[in-house]
């Protein structure tokens, strides 16, 4: 089968397209022919050696995907040849082949049914981001009504963060550079978006809460941004720390913490376990139910060009970029 291949740590640009022996499934595991892969900055930190994980080489990247069940390990429950499933969870793209390539090959237990109305690349694209963003916005049970304060807002946990805060009923502030992502995010349940690099924000953010202060920070950038985050925050605030696109914080005083009382945590959505993940999926596809809304797609490119979905992802998008692995796997043979 064609893969895009990582032939060691080093850059995102050093993957090479080549073919690679098609894995059986063991016990318990289940082949896909993939459909559709989804990015997630997290490729990039691997290639770059900035992930906690130690692949054998050459390693296929990628950890979300849709694809058909092509062959069925024994026990691997009900899956039958034919079935379409997407990749919920597990070591895929991580320390096991991932899915940018024609195939994948997972436990049984990782993969779940596409949810119903949902298109292939809406079900690719999700798993990873809106898990994650449950979890940063439940691990503190912070009421109904909290106001909650999400950088990167325009990216895929960004989106995904949005939608589920405004469906908990929560008030939602997006902060993005773009004009035009920041336009979007209203219609997607921000109830106000500022952009981080206009030194006001704090001062419009102030003007627009009045007597309120912000409950819960999701963030995905870190760097200089976080303590200006952090001093929006009122009695008691809570910071979940997703990212850090921006890179480390240059200055932190730990003081800032002191007399708010403010409470940080960091989101691994790797740590859930294989219930706590299932349920937090079944969460998050029933409130994007109730909002009438589905996950947001930025970009789907061709498999042969997953050098340019890598420099889209890298430019900042709206939503999640995927790639399209079938088609080109047609027009291959
Ligand atoms: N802890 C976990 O378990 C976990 C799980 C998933 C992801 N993550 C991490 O969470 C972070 C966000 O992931 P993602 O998938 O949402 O990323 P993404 O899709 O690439 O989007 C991030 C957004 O952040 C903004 N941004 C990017 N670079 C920035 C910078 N230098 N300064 C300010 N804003 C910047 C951009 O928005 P604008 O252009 O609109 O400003 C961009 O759209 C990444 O670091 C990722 O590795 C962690």
């Amino acid at each position: 089968m064609q893969a895009w291949l990582l032939p060691e740590i080093g850059a995102i640009d050093h993957l090479r397209w080549d073919s690679i022996e098609t894995r059986h499934p063991g016990e318990g595991n289940v082949t896909l022919d993939v459909l559709f892969a989804a990015l997630n900055p997290a490729d990039r930190y691997l290639a770059e050696g900035l992930y906690p994980a130690r692949p054998s080489f050459p390693h296929v990247l990628g950890r979300d995907a849709v694809g058909i069940v092509s062959q069925v390990g024994k026990g691997a429950g009900d899956w039958k040849l034919g079935d379409k499933a997407l990749l919920l969870r597990g070591e895929a793209g991580v320390s096991q082949l991932g899915t940018l390539a024609q195939q994948v090959t997972v436990p049984a237990e990782c993969l779940e049914r596409i949810p119903a109305g949902w298109t292939d690349p809406q079900a690719a694209c999700a798993a990873l981001v809106y898990v994650t963003a449950y979890q940063a916005l439940t691990q503190f049970d912070s009421p109904r009504n909290s106001v909650v304060l999400i950088s990167g807002a325009s990216g895929g946990v960004g989106v995904a963060a949005t939608q589920l805060a405004s469906a908990m009923g929560q008030t939602v502030i997006g902060l993005s550079r773009s004009a035009e992502k920041a336009a979007k995010l209203l219609g997607l349940g921000a109830t106000w978006t500022l952009n981080p690099e206009d030194p006001q924000w704090p001062k419009t953010l102030k003007q627009l809460l009045q007597s309120r202060r912000v409950d819960l920070i999701v963030d995905n950038i870190g760097g200089a941004l976080l303590p200006k985050m952090i001093d929006t925050l009122g009695m008691n605030g809570c910071v979940s720390l997703v990212g850090m696109l921006a890179g480390p914080v240059p200055q932190f005083n730990t003081a800032s913490l002191f007399f708010r009382r403010l409470l940080m945590r960091g989101v691994a959505v790797s740590t859930y376990s294989l219930e706590e993940n299932r349920e937090a999926w079944q969460q998050v596809v029933s409130m994007l139910g109730q909002i009438n809304q589905r996950p947001v797609i930025d970009s789907v490119f061709p498999f042969q060009q997953v050098p340019a979905a890598f420099a889209r992802l890298a430019e900042g998008p709206m939503g999640k970029v995927l790639v399209e692995v079938a088609d080109s796997q047609l027009r291959s043979v």
